[in-house]
């Protein structure tokens, strides 16, 4: 017998057994990051309820964990979430339309399934106080001036992507003193790592790299190079969740970055660190000097003045270690899952 049947909110101690099964509700649960929380939890010995409406998500991200009780659903039929979140003890809410320019084709829509979908689900959680964890993104932040980003920065969100997850944010906030459920917001930078798809328009561009080193590609960088960004790899994301899930109660109603860290790196850097990685070095150097512009469109990387359109609305710096020590499948838990303490230490948790 796995779950549990009730689940008090006192305060918790930073340390906690994370070993005690529990029933948890992953909405998401077919994409890229729900479906790696699910891994997860099932290795762990967790009852796990999905739900998604595989409008994105597919059901073979699925396929090595059947003990996943899937809801095939949409997040904005309220019933449907409600009976989903029953009896389950904590909440990890992914799902959500995440395309910026399709947000600002379709405003309307991305607010139903952003920002009503994740009040179905807040509402779901009132009844029994179920924390939820919610997925925001580093779009919040928008334009700023200064870097690196921290959390007391004031939101400049620029689409209605962006916009979606800031009221979602502020929803999970008003959360905790209006009902008593505690919840957590993570603001992911691109997150990367097995399981995406790199043909993926939304594929962090550190899997593109890699994937392409792996089938010895070669990868082109588009302007100087010199752009940096933030990345998360989905190991620690994965951690993020589960910690914020159990986090103490002053973190509750907060939103957290999840992200490499302060010292940003040029994806010039990046590919360096990539292909040295791979032993591919001078292959590298070679595609991106003389014939970047012929290589094979399926074993491009792009990055540069095309991305940097996408990218601007996900804003950061990359920390070096972050590459050094993400790179490939490597698996072993470090800088995002220390940004996480760190952050929390910032707000004398
Ligand atoms: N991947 C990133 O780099 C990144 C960065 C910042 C924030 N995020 C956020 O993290 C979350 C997960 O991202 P991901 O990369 O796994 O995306 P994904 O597209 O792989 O997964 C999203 C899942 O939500 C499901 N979904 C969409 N609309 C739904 C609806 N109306 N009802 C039920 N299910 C629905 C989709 O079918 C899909 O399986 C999202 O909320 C996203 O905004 C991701």
């Amino acid at each position: 017998m796995r779950r549990t049947t009730c689940f008090s909110y006192a305060p918790q101690p930073k340390t906690f057994d994370r070993l005690r099964p529990m029933r948890y509700l992953v909405t998401g649960a077919a994409g890229f990051i729900g479906s790696a929380i699910c891994h997860r939890l099932v290795a762990e010995g967790h009852d796990v309820v999905g739900f998604d409406d595989l409008s994105l998500g597919r059901i073979e991200h699925l396929a090595a964990v059947p003990e996943v009780r899937l809801e095939v659903a949409d997040l904005r039929d309220a019933e449907a979430i409600a009976r989903a979140a029953k009896d389950c003890d904590i909440i990890l809410h992914q799902a959500a339309l995440k395309s910026v320019p399709r947000s600002i084709e379709e405003p309307e829509r991305y607010t139903d399934v952003n920002v009503l979908g994740t009040l179905n689900v807040l509402l779901a959680a009132r009844e029994r106080r179920t924390p939820v964890v919610f997925a925001s993104s580093s779009s919040v932040y928008g334009d700023q001036d200064r870097f690196p980003l921290t959390e007391d920065m004031e939101p400049r969100p620029r689409s209605p992507y962006a916009a979606s997850k800031l009221a979602g944010e502020a929803y999970c906030r008003a959360w905790w003193p209006s009902f008593g459920v505690p919840t957590v917001s993570l603001r992911y930078f691109n997150v990367y790592g097995p399981g995406q798809d790199p043909a993926s328009e939304y594929a962090a561009v550190v899997t593109r790299f890699t994937v392409a080193c792996l089938r010895g590609g070669r990868p082109v960088i588009y302007g100087d190079g010199e752009q940096a960004r933030d990345f998360a790899f989905i190991d620690d994301v994965v951690e993020a969740n589960l910690r914020a899930a159990r986090a103490p109660e002053q973190a509750w109603g907060r939103a957290f970055n999840i992200g490499g860290g302060a010292e940003p790196t040029s994806v010039n850097r990046l590919l360096e660190l990539i292909a040295a990685a791979h032993d591919q070095e001078l292959g590298f150097r070679k595609a991106l000097q003389d014939d970047g512009n012929r290589a094979d469109e399926e074993e491009q990387t792009l990055l540069g003045s095309e991305t940097t359109d996408r990218s601007d609305d996900r804003p950061g710096g990359i920390e070096l270690q972050l590459a050094q020590n993400r790179i490939g499948v490597r698996r072993q838990l470090g800088v995002c899952f220390l940004e996480v303490d760190a952050v929390w230490d910032r707000h004398d948790l």
